[in-house]
């Protein structure tokens, strides 16, 4: 599996051109990206990292950082996906960065996903949880109603807790055991929720996903907008 996130990773890479401004995600397939962007060496290159790791990352690379207050628009964001779907639905934020490469993916021209074949599915939220980023006041109220809309929800812990953001907000995990039927539809429902910061629905957000395979090989899909290279 890491060689085909290395395969993901790579390829995106070689999208990167002289002067970009970039979104850099965050993620075991961005560690790939980051470290073959590093290798290329493209002149004047800078991007804005979605979480601390990656901008650790970057900083230990030489990859010049940006902040979403130096730029209005970038030319190309760059990220992983727990999951997506046929419409390039995609859930995020396996990692917790999802409030801030959304953020970025929203600034970005051009927002390529990095993920490999295993993560395409018929309906997002079912085999792996939709992530929602609350402020940890609001627990409750989010959870009971994300419990009255099918989900199984579970407060991201590790052993000191729970789990805060890089925002100092919590996660609820989302479980839809049939399923989201309507992924547009609850993203705008948990949008109007007080409390939900964001959640990790990418809806109509990415323009092409890059697949990575253990041999090597990638396969580059794009929505019917996007034209080709
Ligand atoms: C982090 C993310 C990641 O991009 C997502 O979890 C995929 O990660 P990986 O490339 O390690 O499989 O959304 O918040």
């Amino acid at each position: 599996m890491d060689e085909a996130k290395r395969a993901a990773g790579t390829a995106a890479a070689a999208l990167v051109e002289p002067g970009m401004r970039l979104g850099l995600g965050t993620g075991s397939t961005v560690a790939h990206l980051l470290d073959a962007l590093a290798a290329r060496r493209v002149a004047d290159i800078a991007g804005i990292p979605t979480s601390r790791a990656t901008e650790e990352r970057c900083r230990e690379l030489g990859i010049a950082l940006l902040s979403p207050e130096d730029v209005a628009e970038l030319d190309l964001a760059i990220d992983g996906a727990d999951e997506f779907d046929a419409s390039f639905q995609v859930t995020k934020g396996g990692g917790g960065a999802l409030l801030r490469e959304k953020v970025v993916a929203t600034m970005a021209r051009r927002f390529v996903v990095v993920a490999t074949p295993d993560k395409e599915v018929e309906r997002l939220g079912r085999s792996f949880p939709l992530p929602v980023e609350i402020v940890p006041f609001a627990r409750g109220p989010v959870r009971r109603a994300l419990e009255a809309r099918g989900a199984s929800v579970v407060l991201r812990r590790d052993a000191s807790g729970p789990v805060l953001t890089d925002n100092g907000n919590e996660i609820l995990d989302a479980t839809f055991p049939a399923g989201i039927e309507d992924p547009a539809v609850l993203d705008l429902v948990l949008a109007a929720e007080p409390g939900v910061v964001t959640s990790g629905l990418f809806i109509d957000l990415v323009d092409e996903v890059i697949l990575g395979a253990p041999d090597g090989t990638t396969v580059h899909r794009r929505t019917p907008e996007t034209p080709a290279d």
